[in-house]
């Protein structure tokens, strides 16, 4: 597995040098309730705190497939709910063979524009997954769900089944799903029963998988493992820090601004499944 730490640096400290500071963070009242995902201030935020560590758990992901695709030329990618694509420089730095990579999402991630460069194999695609068809599908070898299924399931009913059946009506005989799930922390969180729904649409087309579908899999030996142990080139910028001096005990307690960023494999929560017909 390759991780770029050029690629996390570029990352925290180009979003560092934009993010705002101390206690403008509050007056921008986005960091409260629930995830604000069309928020540029959010965006920021969530660059600093999450993009490295998820990166992290996709290059793994993006490892993984490498290894198992050795017979294809080329691969398509489809990200659903690919927010910064993060997952986009995890499959370029560990992905041997060419890909092309189209990023679907709800919600417009203005701030993409403030990521590291992208080659002329990336698409961004402003489309939820209730409005992907079978026929946007048809060339997609792999399916990517980089921490989306649990927001795509909750953004309305039967999204996932129906999104499945969308992905069982393509040509395609054999597909790849790389999904990495939100987690509360190892062994707390039930995520990956979010995939059934996709998994009962691909076996009621005749799919079937070797790969264990309710499996979620973390890299490390232990709990609470810090990620740069994990691999060496894991470096979150010492010199970068969310802070927010006007932080004021209980009355903060609902904003989100200055949790630390990951650093540690306690949100790892990932699967790889290789369906065949
Ligand atoms: C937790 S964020 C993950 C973002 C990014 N993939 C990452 O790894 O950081 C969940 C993403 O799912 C997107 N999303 C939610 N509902 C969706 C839907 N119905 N179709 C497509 N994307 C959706 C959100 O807009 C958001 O970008």
């Amino acid at each position: 597995m390759y991780v770029d730490s050029k690629f996390i640096s570029d990352v925290v400290n180009g979003f560092a040098e934009v993010c705002p500071g101390d206690s403008q963070l509050c007056v921008a009242k986005d960091m409260f309730g629930a995830p604000n995902y069309a928020s540029e201030v959010f965006q920021y935020v969530y660059a600093m705190r999450y993009v490295p560590a998820y990166y992290f758990e996709y290059c793994v992901l993006a490892s993984e497939l490498s290894s198992r695709v050795k017979g294809y030329a080329h691969l398509n990618v489809a990200s659903i709910g690919a927010g910064l694509c993060q997952d986009y420089y995890a499959l370029r730095d560990n992905v041997k063979i060419p890909f092309t990579y189209s990023a679907y999402d709800a919600v417009q991630w203005a701030a993409r524009a403030r990521m590291p460069p992208v080659g002329d194999n990336f698409n961004i695609v402003a489309k939820s997954a209730q409005k992907i068809s079978a026929g946007d599908l048809a060339d997609v070898d792999v399916y990517f769900f980089p921490k989306s299924l649990s927001d795509i399931a909750g953004s309305g009913n039967g999204v996932l089944s129906a999104f499945g059946g969308n992905i069982a009506a393509t040509k395609k005989k054999r597909l790849f799903f790389l999904v990495s799930y939100v987690s509360a922390g190892i062994n707390k969180s039930p995520a990956s029963q979010d995939f059934s729904d996709i998994d009962k649409a691909l076996t009621a087309a005749g799919f079937s998988t070797t790969d264990q579908v309710r499996g979620s899999f973390y890299r490390g030996d232990k709990n609470g493992e810090g990620l740069r142990a994990l691999h060496q080139n894991f470096i979150y910028p010492s010199n970068v820090k969310i802070s927010c001096s006007s932080q004021d005990g209980l009355k903060c307690i609902k904003c989100d601004a200055i949790k630390s960023p990951i650093y540690k494999n306690t949100h790892m929560s990932f699967s790889i499944m290789e369906y065949t017909k």
